[in-house]
């Protein structure tokens, strides 16, 4: 079925009352809408009454980059918009797996149990720690740095790149959502004061509140890390502060143990000062491929007894990205 995007009249849509998400702009409720005559899943982003100005102007700005973005199989894409009595309503492509950080956690398997991916059982009977393989793992990157490449090829930034703004369909296809924050000009200057989320964005935006493509790009590299470490807390306990002071003094995220060696590369590229000598998303998709034709394994959630998978801090265990965040 081709994914439209269209005004909806009151009558196309059905809401349940399963709630998805919820933000200061409103809530995402899971339901029906009626496209070219078919009813299809959707998950619909309900800007709330009396939503201030910020969520309403996030909310328009959402529409307005998603129709200017065009259909990707790697973004979550927009079917419509509708206004009820004054209420303003977004449909959404369905991704019945939720947020990639919750698909992430919820893959670590306790030591001792049975239940893993079956490819991931070494000869030593050391344990897994993971249901999902290196390669669906590799994959969900790849998918990622996919869409990225799209929006970047529209000059569209993401600006809040992370695991909890990726969305997985139910046969594990990536899609990068939340445009809320994403802007359409290729390079944008912050002037207002508005919530930051430290932890992944990139050092000139942290300073400078300067943000491209390649921004986007040092946020990538952070959702690797998230990936491999199965929904890790990057920079765990360090208050923004430190953290900032550090990345300028040249500290970077340390390689996670069950990382190799030339997938920390890339990770340490996107992390690069100078925006300019990151890799660009198209760079990214071509080596993330490459690497999932390799038969060498990239992650090795194959770990021994004394292995420990990165911390996952309490503060951010809601996933909501509020407290991961600060002001600038
Ligand atoms: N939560 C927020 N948006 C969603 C979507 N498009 N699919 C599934 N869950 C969601």
């Amino acid at each position: 079925m081709a994914i439209t995007n269209r005004n909806l009249t009151w009558d196309d849509i059905s809401l349940t009352s399963k709630l998805l998400g919820a933000g200061h702009f409103g809530e995402v409720r899971k339901g029906t809408v009626i496209v070219d005559g078919e009813r299809i899943p959707s998950a619909i982003k309900i800007l709330k009454h009396g939503a201030d100005d910020a969520s309403t102007q996030d909310f328009q700005q959402e529409v307005d980059i998603m129709r200017h973005v065009g259909y990707h199989p790697n973004i979550i894409n927009l079917l419509g918009v509708c206004i009820y009595q004054g209420q303003q309503y977004m449909a959404l492509e369905m991704a019945a797996n939720g947020d990639l950080l919750n698909v992430l956690r919820n893959s670590r398997v306790q030591k001792g149990r049975e239940q893993a991916y079956p490819g991931n059982r070494s000869d030593s009977g050391a344990l897994t720690v993971s249901t999902l393989s290196p390669v669906q793992l590799l994959r969900i990157a790849c998918d990622v740095a996919t869409g990225m490449a799209h929006l970047s090829s529209k000059e569209v930034i993401h600006r809040d790149l992370a695991a909890r703004n990726v969305l997985l369909t139910d046969s594990l296809i990536a899609k990068v959502a939340d445009f809320g924050l994403s802007r359409g000009d290729g390079i944008y200057e912050q002037t207002s004061k508005r919530a930051i989320p430290f932890r992944s964005t990139a050092i000139e935006a942290l300073t400078l509140r300067i943000y491209t493509t390649q921004s986007d790009v040092w946020s990538f590299g952070i959702l690797l890390w998230e990936i491999v470490t199965l929904g890790g807390t990057p920079y765990s306990g360090m208050k923004s502060r430190l953290l900032l002071r550090r990345l300028r003094e040249g500290y970077r995220l340390p390689k996670p143990r069950n990382c190799e060696a030339d997938l920390y590369q890339v990770m340490l590229l996107c992390w690069r000062t100078c925006p300019e000598d990151r890799p660009t998303f198209t760079d990214l998709v071509k080596q993330l491929d490459s690497m999932i034709d390799d038969k060498h394994s990239y992650v090795d959630i194959d770990k021994d007894d004394d292995f420990e998978y990165e911390v996952v801090d309490s503060d951010d265990s809601d996933n909501d990205g509020i407290n991961d965040a600060f002001m600038v």
